[in-house]
């Protein structure tokens, strides 16, 4: 469920007509819901209680100053996987025994800027991953907590491009060397071991790759325990996925998801932990677009919006299905038609949906594409010089934007000409 519904024919965010919000922003943004994101966050918190735990919001999906301040007043912790990251998760308070490290190719100025500010562990990735962390944290007078990252071998079945747990994609150490990698942990002066981590995915709407790969965990952390490591925290990753179809897809609910959790790794006495970004960020948001043109073209007719891929990058890059809406509802009874729905940027792969079913909208209609609230904004870039969109948070009545359109000014001096060209 979210909070963006119809109201007197007209869509809303929360209490807030997205027309009010394109009179004073312009065309296209991203639009947030606080309670959606409050109430997704709620969700995980039921689904794991009973069980000493920390939601570690990945804030890769969404990683706006403003929506990470309501998860930190929440209480959550951050997923990070850069020193950017890490950097606004402390701008909003989040303090860094919250902060999990995560990715592939953390840089030794990345080690240090979480060494110094404060860390809650880093999930290591890899063996000279290991030795430089120690290194660093040697090198000055620390000790960094770390989990290892394992990959269980375990087919997500997810997009190629979002899968992470098969032993062909470059994340994690192969559970079977595990063991051998743990005990080269034990013996570095700049290690600390805490716990095991695993991620598997994103966007995964089948609970099973999920058991299948806790169980390996479980397993591995008696045989750790075993030869005598401290496995007090089980990072679990994120990886859940939502639905992008209203109509025919039904993901598994978070609560299904925390029952696993508990059957697997439960009774281990470890603090769990999870990553979630997508099932936190995804629905609580919206991107709301113009319809330029209507073009009949030979045997199909296009709708030609202001927003493009380079605002929305999903389509294009995983075929990923938005449902788009129009914002004014349509009247009962009207038959919906097959569009190809486009955005101005010069290649054909700057195309949202084809042969989408939608109600027949005319030029200047404002449509909003469902589901952009996780990876939209985030993957955004400023291709054919289309500046960032704004983006928008709703609390109820009231909105704010909590990022500003950049002028073309601002995207221009972003840029120098040297001396010696001038
Ligand atoms: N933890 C780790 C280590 C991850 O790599 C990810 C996502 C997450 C947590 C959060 O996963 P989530 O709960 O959001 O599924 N840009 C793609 C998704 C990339 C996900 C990358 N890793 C998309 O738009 O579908």
């Amino acid at each position: 469920m979210d909070h963006f519904l119809y109201r007197d024919g007209v869509l809303q965010a929360e209490d807030v007509p997205l027309p009010d919000i394109a009179t004073a922003v312009g065309t296209p943004f991203y639009v947030y819901s606080k309670a959606t994101l409050a109430r997704h966050y709620r969700v995980f918190e039921e689904a794991l209680s009973g069980l000493p735990h920390l939601i570690c919001y990945a804030m890769k999906a969404n990683s706006n100053l403003a929506v990470l301040k309501i998860l930190a007043r929440l209480g959550a912790g951050m997923d990070v996987v850069s020193g950017g990251e890490y950097l606004r998760a402390r701008a909003v308070g989040v303090p860094g025994d919250k902060i999990v490290f995560s990715g592939v190719g953390k840089t030794p100025d990345e080690m240090r800027l979480a060494l110094e500010g404060g860390i809650r562990q880093f999930n290591v990735e890899s063996e000279p991953e290991l030795l430089l962390l120690s290194a660093v944290a040697a090198g000055m007078g620390a000790i960094a907590p770390i989990t290892i990252r394992v990959n269980p071998d375990v087919d997500a079945k997810t997009h190629a491009k979002i899968a992470t747990g098969k032993s062909e994609n470059k994340f994690g150490i192969p559970i079977a060397k595990a063991r051998a990698v743990y005990a080269q942990a034990a013996a570095l002066p700049g290690i600390q071991v805490v716990g095991v981590d695993v991620h598997i995915g994103s966007q995964l709407t089948d609970l099973d790759p999920y058991r299948h790969a806790f169980q390996k965990v479980a397993e591995l952390t008696h045989a750790l325990r075993a030869d005598g490591h401290d496995i007090r925290r089980i990072d679990l990753g994120g990886g859940l996925g939502i639905p992008y179809m209203a109509t025919n897809e039904a993901p598994p609910l978070p609560s299904d998801y925390g029952r696993i959790v508990h059957e697997t790794v439960g009774d281990l006495g470890a603090e769990i932990e999870i990553e979630p970004g997508r099932l936190i960020a995804g629905n609580a948001g919206l991107l709301v677009s113009k319809v330029l043109f209507v073009k009949e073209g030979e045997g199909r007719d296009f709708l030609i919006l202001d927003a493009a891929m380079n605002d929305l990058i999903r389509p294009a890059m995983y075929e990923a299905h938005h449902d788009i809406i129009p914002v004014i509802e349509p009247a009962l009874g009207v038959e919906p038609q097959p569009f190809d729905i486009v955005g101005p940027v010069c290649e054909s792969g700057d195309t949202f949906a084809k042969q989408r079913l939608i109600p027949p909208v005319s030029m200047d209609a404002l449509i909003a594409f469902r589901s952009a609230g996780a990876y939209g904004a985030v993957m955004a870039s400023e291709y054919n010089s289309r500046p960032l969109i704004p983006e928008v948070l709703v609390d109820g009545d009231q909105f704010a934007v909590v990022r500003a359109r950049p002028t073309f000014d601002e995207m221009l001096s972003r840029d120098t000409i040297p001396g010696w060209l001038e």
